[in-house]
């Protein structure tokens, strides 16, 4: 034990139930082992009243020792920000310094405790290291805290740790707005902010987003009510802390228990040791063991106090199962009608917490439940930049393809061999894994699988379909009679380029044409498709990626029946578009830039659009707040400034020709 552990003998807690403590210890402490246990994370920095608010709920839960009190109330009077008794982030800072003594950690972890609930908070520091930190300390936790400076509203800084916060698939957001004395508790500054966070975190998809007007200093709407904000009539933090609905995040429904450990400590017992990940496991339950796929049934579950009937998350258990079956370390058992994926390509979104920046083609083991598989990273797809949520090239301009320090990135990972898993979204326990380089063992990155994985031997750029219990039927009629029929080949011209640039105009101009020629053709354009096919999806770069998806795929149908399709999209993504072309087949796909600079659009501005967008009524908008990546070897470039939309038609008819070969 080093100095700075507290000693009971020198310390006195400052306990609110102490009455209780003296008069009935064992049904205090078996209260205490009932309450369920809320993990939290605090976003924000030291300026946004981060050190404040933890020190506060810290003090007015009265989970400090009176000597640590002493010497802040002492410290306040000299060093103090509020020149009255008590600083609450001296207390945070004190806590802080008496615990990094000697090693350096990232996280800080901080307890405390209420009648209703226990509590632990990662508190993350908010420098430069900000993202491996959070990716750290976030892991496991239930809720954030996203704490805002009244005085500087949404910040920069607000939207990257919001990012990173979805990112790991927290679903609780409690939006903490600070320093409310300082603007004169005024409810229209709290409404600004309200609206500012709800306008921006629409597209991250949290659960359950809380908003409370506060003073970490002076401890308004901590744990009581403030007199100060009559006009806020929700619960204080502490309040919403105690009684969030967490129960409901489990995942009780896909049974995932990763076995840690084979006991066998005679020839008649043989038990499988592990925590179970997700779903409930039952004593009679038939159960399927990846990655043999074999069958049996859970003949008893077993703990230290005991057998049970059932086990459920976070439950640490030994299952007997009726048959001997092929399970090992690393093996999973899940009930056979829900299984998870197994696939050795995974797809994922990755922080990097390595001073080497990750590189395509490096091999490391992938840590993943109780399984440690050796993989490489095959392909850096794009890079995140967290500040404004928008995809990047994953290579700088004449670099390889790399991600650095706290850079966040979609990836593609080989495994030597096939991995169960389901996406983070749904399982965080069977979703996450982590990269440990396979020379210094150190822990290069942290991972969550999204979506499902592209393979490299299949058709590329199409997903798996969610169930595996499906065929393929093939036609009695072939394309080939098909296209001997309408003397003409299947094929898409797929134009992109900006709202305004004349891609309609073109496609309809094109259609005239080659219909009058006589061919079957057929134009998908955007604003149509967004009335019926789309009309779920909106303009958030995931969702313009499954606008671009399904079109390739009615594309590809049309392309199928031999008919030549003309699409009208945006599709500002180059590797939305890739994969429409892969879905297409590259044989029969025209990309088509339609080129007209942002200017240009601008002022044609067909619709109106662009003057709303400036005016910021449209969220996102092409060229103005959402990127447009022009085509890099598009088949052809059509300068809608320089030719007639008739011209154009007759440049595309020329570079389509191969579809009109006899
Ligand atoms: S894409 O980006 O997903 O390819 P798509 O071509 O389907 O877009 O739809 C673009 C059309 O939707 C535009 O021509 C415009 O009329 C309308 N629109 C509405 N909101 C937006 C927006 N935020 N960005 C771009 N276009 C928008």
């Amino acid at each position: 034990m080093t100095n700075h552990e507290p000693s009971t003998t020198r310390r006195q807690m400052h306990i609110p139930d102490a009455d209780r403590i003296r008069d009935d210890i064992v049904g205090y402490l078996r209260q205490h082992e009932e309450k369920d246990l809320l993990r939290l994370l605090t976003c924000g920095s030291v300026d946004d009243g981060k050190s404040t608010l933890i020190g506060r709920l810290l003090y007015d839960t009265r989970m400090i020792y009176e000597d640590q009190l002493a010497a802040v109330i002492k410290d306040s009077l000299v060093h103090g920000t509020t020149g009255t008794d008590f600083d609450p982030a001296l207390l945070t800072d004190g806590l802080k310094a008496e615990r990094e003594q000697g090693i350096t950690i990232d996280v800080a972890y901080r307890y405390f405790s209420t009648s209703k609930r226990k509590f632990i908070i990662a508190d993350t520091p908010g420098h430069e290291q900000y993202t491996r930190n959070m990716a750290t300390g976030a892991s496991n936790c239930n809720l954030a805290v996203v704490l805002i400076d009244a005085r500087n509203g949404v910040v920069t800084q607000t939207k990257r740790h919001s990012f990173i916060v979805s990112l790991l698939g927290i679903r609780h957001v409690l939006v903490a707005i600070n320093k409310m004395d300082l603007l004169d508790w005024s409810q229209d500054v709290y409404e600004t902010i309200r609206r500012d966070y709800n306008d921006f975190v629409a597209r991250l998809g949290f659960g359950d987003i809380h908003f409370i007007p506060i003073s970490a200093l002076h401890g308004d709407n901590i744990v009581t009510p403030s007199p100060n904000l009559p006009w806020y009539r929700g619960p204080t933090l502490l309040h919403h802390l105690e009684n969030v609905n967490i129960v409901t995040d489990r995942n009780l429904i896909d049974l995932r228990f990763p076995v840690q450990y084979v006991i066998r400590p005679n020839l008649d017992f043989r038990g499988f040791a592990g925590t179970v990940a997700s779903g409930v496991l039952r004593v009679g339950d038939e159960v399927m063991a990846l990655p043999s796929k074999q069958l049996s049934r859970v003949k008893s579950i077993v703990t230290q106090d005991g057998t049970l009937d059932g086990a459920f998350p976070p439950m640490a258990v030994t299952v007997t199962l009726a048959d001997e079956i092929e399970l090992s370390r690393g093996s999973l058992l899940v009930h056979p009608n829900n299984v998870p994926r197994v696939d050795s390509n995974v797809e994922a979104m990755l922080v990097w917490m390595d001073e080497t920046p990750a590189r395509e083609g490096t091999s490391f083991l992938v840590k993943h439940a109780t399984n440690v598989i050796p993989g490489a990273l095959a392909e850096i797809r794009y890079r995140m930049d967290v500040n404004s949520m928008r995809r990047m090239p994953a290579a700088e301009p004449g670099q390889p393809a790399a991600l650095r320090l706290n850079e966040i990135g979609r990836v593609h990972l080989t495994l030597h061999r096939p991995l169960a898993f389901d996406p983070y979204t749904r399982n965080r326990q069977m979703g996450a894994f982590i990269l440990i380089d396979r020379l210094t063992n150190a822990t290069v990155a942290a991972g969550m699988i999204v979506d499902r994985a592209i393979g490299r031997g299949r058709r590329a750029g199409k997903d798996e379909p969610v169930s595996q219990n499906l065929s393929q039927e093939t036609s009695a009629v072939s394309l080939d009679q098909r296209q001997a029929l309408l003397r003409q080949r299947g094929g898409t011209v797929w134009l992109t380029g900006l709202s305004g640039s004349g891609k309609s105009t073109i496609a309809r101009e094109l259609e005239q044409r080659l219909f009058a020629e006589g061919h079957l053709c057929y134009v998908l354009d955007g604003d149509n498709v967004r009335h019926g096919l789309n009309r779920d999806l909106g303009f958030s770069a995931a969702d313009r990626t499954e606008n671009i998806r399904r079109l390739g795929e009615v594309a590809r149908l049309f392309n199928e029946a031999g008919v030549i399709v003309i699409t009208a999209f945006i599709s500002p993504y180059r590797q939305d578009r890739a994969r429409a072309r892969d879905i297409v087949g590259a044989g029969r796909f025209f990309e088509v830039f339609v080129d007209a600079p942002l200017e240009v659009c601008e002022t044609r501005d067909p619709k109106g659009l662009y003057r709303k967008a400036r005016a910021g009524q449209i969220p996102e908008f092409t060229g103005i707040s959402a990127p447009y990546e022009a085509p890099e070897e598009p088949s052809l470039i059509v300068d809608t400034t320089a030719l007639s939309p008739g011209d154009a038609a007759a440049r595309i008819i020329e570079c389509i020709a191969p579809l009109f070969a006899e």
